[in-house]
């Protein structure tokens, strides 16, 4: 991924490889397209300063390279401990909270959340480890186990809730870039089927992409896949949805658009639905979830899609697969099915 000076060097319907299933990976160019993302950044500092009262103790859990470590000491945090697995990043942490006069409040803590203990519980725990469907990137454990063993009584989540989406979707020029095999980043047709390989995936259609979808593109009125309420409860990491759209308007059906709306503070939300690229309303970094279907649908208005989908976990703190299978109904009557899975 680049960006220019101008700003993000991508357009509507181009199809990325999934960010979320590489974040161990994630270099420094990522980073700064994180740190370049207007919508992100400006949603997380209000909700950092507006949660963070001075004199507090915060954690900011997978710190990267520590810009909401940095806001909550500007907003007179009194410590800061920053757990980051990648060492590397984390460096750039501890240098950025130097540079800006707070190094001696800020305590890196290079690690995997799960495999580390801090010497005292925080007022507010502040991270933001979501993938674009809420769920990708292992939020919902990983912020459940910290809010169990790091988060004093009465202590604040940020984000505090999590909602994820899914839309039916009109999007050709998305479906032909998956079908040709030609992600911007998957090398080429035969480096992405070698990519397809490895991942034991049986073809490109058995694997979600990161894609800005238009608004114009949705088929139906969205539907809420999952609610993570991240200050109570222990969310189970597998799921299986039924949801039942009704179509809207003529169109074809490409797959489905996933995306999250979070309740970062009490008065600020982040909804990355948008596809205002210029506008910068389109998260650079997220984009949207695209989950294809391989023979894309003629729908009417009236007609109804049925979607079930299913998250489960895999070993890793990270992994996960996605299985959206369903079928389309015209004057009740059955007229297409399609079925995939991320699962190798
Ligand atoms: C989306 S980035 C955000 C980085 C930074 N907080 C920011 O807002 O720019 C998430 C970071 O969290 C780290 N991370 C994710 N889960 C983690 C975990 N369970 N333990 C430690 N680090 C984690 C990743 O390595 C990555 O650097």
């Amino acid at each position: 991924m680049t960006t220019t000076a101008d700003g993000p060097a991508y357009t509507a319907e181009q199809v990325w490889l999934p960010a979320s299933e590489r974040l161990t990976d994630w270099d420094f160019a990522f980073h700064d397209l994180m740190l370049g993302d207007d919508l992100r950044m400006e949603a997380f500092r209000a909700a950092v300063l507006e949660a963070v009262r001075p004199g507090t103790t915060v954690l900011d859990l997978g710190t990267g390279t520590g810009i909401l470590a940095q806001w909550a000491l500007e907003a007179g945090a009194r410590r800061v401990y920053g757990i980051e697995l990648n060492a590397d990043v984390l460096r750039t942490a501890r240098d950025r909270v130097a540079a800006a006069g707070h190094g001696d409040r800020f305590l890196p803590v290079h690690g995997l959340s799960f495999d580390v203990d801090l010497p005292e519980r925080v007022d507010v725990v502040i991270s933001e480890i979501m993938g674009n469907l809420a769920d990708n990137e292992g939020f919902a454990t990983i912020l459940a186990d910290a809010r169990r063993r790091f988060l004093a009584p009465g202590g604040a989540m940020l984000p505090r809730r999590v909602e994820s989406y899914l839309v039916p979707v009109t999007a050709a020029r998305a479906h032909a870039q998956v079908r040709a095999g030609t992600p911007q980043d998957g090398g080429g047709a035969g480096r992405f089927a070698e990519l397809l390989r490895d991942r034991g995936a049986r073809g490109p259609f058995d694997l979600y992409y990161d894609v800005v979808l238009p608004l114009d593109g949705h088929l139906s009125a969205p539907r809420i896949v999952r609610i993570y309420d991240l200050e109570q409860g222990e969310p189970s990491a597998t799921y299986e949805v039924p949801l039942v759209f009704t179509v809207h308007r003529d169109g074809v059906l490409s797959g489905f658009k996933g995306y999250f709306v979070a309740t970062l503070s009490d008065t600020v939300a982040l909804d990355i639905s948008g596809d205002g690229i210029a506008e910068r309303t389109a998260s650079d970094s997220w984009k949207h979830c695209f989950l294809p279907i391989e023979d894309q649908v003629p729908v009417r208005r009236g007609d109804r899609v049925v979607l079930t989908f299913c998250r489960s976990g895999t070993d890793g703190p990270f992994g996960q697969s996605y299985r959206w299978e369903g079928r389309v109904l015209s004057e009740g009557k059955e007229v297409a099915r399609f079925a995939h899975s991320t699962a190798a």
